[in-house]
């Protein structure tokens, strides 16, 4: 069971969970959840929005691209410990996330991404527009800091990849009960 809820209640929580860590779903061939601790929400060309940082060479990168699609998971309590280490830590491409962390999926509601049981509070997201972020573009203490030349790409922390800054329009939203 859902319940529909009205997101501007909400975006002060998010906002908050967003630095502990909060789950981007996809489902391409297979369902994946990835922390982020990045992200905005907000209001582009007059709709509402989420904005996630996605890294190249993440797996969820290739399922975004191939679906134009993610949910957002976000914790309504503390984060779980295990959800985080697991999908924050660990790859897709390398293991079942739903079997290792112990998710239970959900049906979605307008998308064909589920949300998660664990972190109920969920937001459905088409994705309006894709940009690799130009990080000569940024002041020199970040790049270095975020972007240090000499950590690989499979790295699941900061790496030598930029991110790709995904709009994505919430189509709707809500607590799974
Ligand atoms: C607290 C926290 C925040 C993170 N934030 C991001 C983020 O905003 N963008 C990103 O690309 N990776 C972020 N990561 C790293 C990914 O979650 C990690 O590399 C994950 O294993 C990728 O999973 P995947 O290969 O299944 O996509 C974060 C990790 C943690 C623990």
């Amino acid at each position: 069971m859902i319940e529909k809820i009205i997101l501007q209640d909400y975006t002060s929580h998010i906002t908050k969970m967003l630095p502990k860590g909060i789950l981007l779903n996809t489902y391409a061939d297979k369902f994946n959840s990835m922390v982020i601790g990045w992200g905005n929400i907000g209001a582009t060309w007059n709709m509402p929005t989420f904005v996630a940082y996605v890294r190249e060479n993440r797996f969820t990168k290739g399922c975004i691209d191939k679906t134009g699609e993610f949910s957002i998971s976000i914790p309504l309590e503390a984060p779980d410990a295990t959800i985080n280490k697991i999908c924050g830590w660990q790859s897709g491409r390398d293991i079942d996330k739903v079997k290792e962390a112990g998710l239970t999926v959900c049906e979605p509601v307008e998308i064909s991404t589920p949300g998660v049981k664990e972190y109920p509070l969920t937001l459905e997201c088409r994705v309006l527009h894709a940009l690799p972020l130009d990080t000569t573009q940024l002041p020199r203490d970040i790049r270095e800091k975020m972007y240090p030349e000499d950590v690989e790409g499979t790295y699941p922390m900061a790496n030598r990849d930029s991110h790709t800054v995904y709009t994505a329009q919430i189509v709707s939203a809500y607590i799974i009960k």
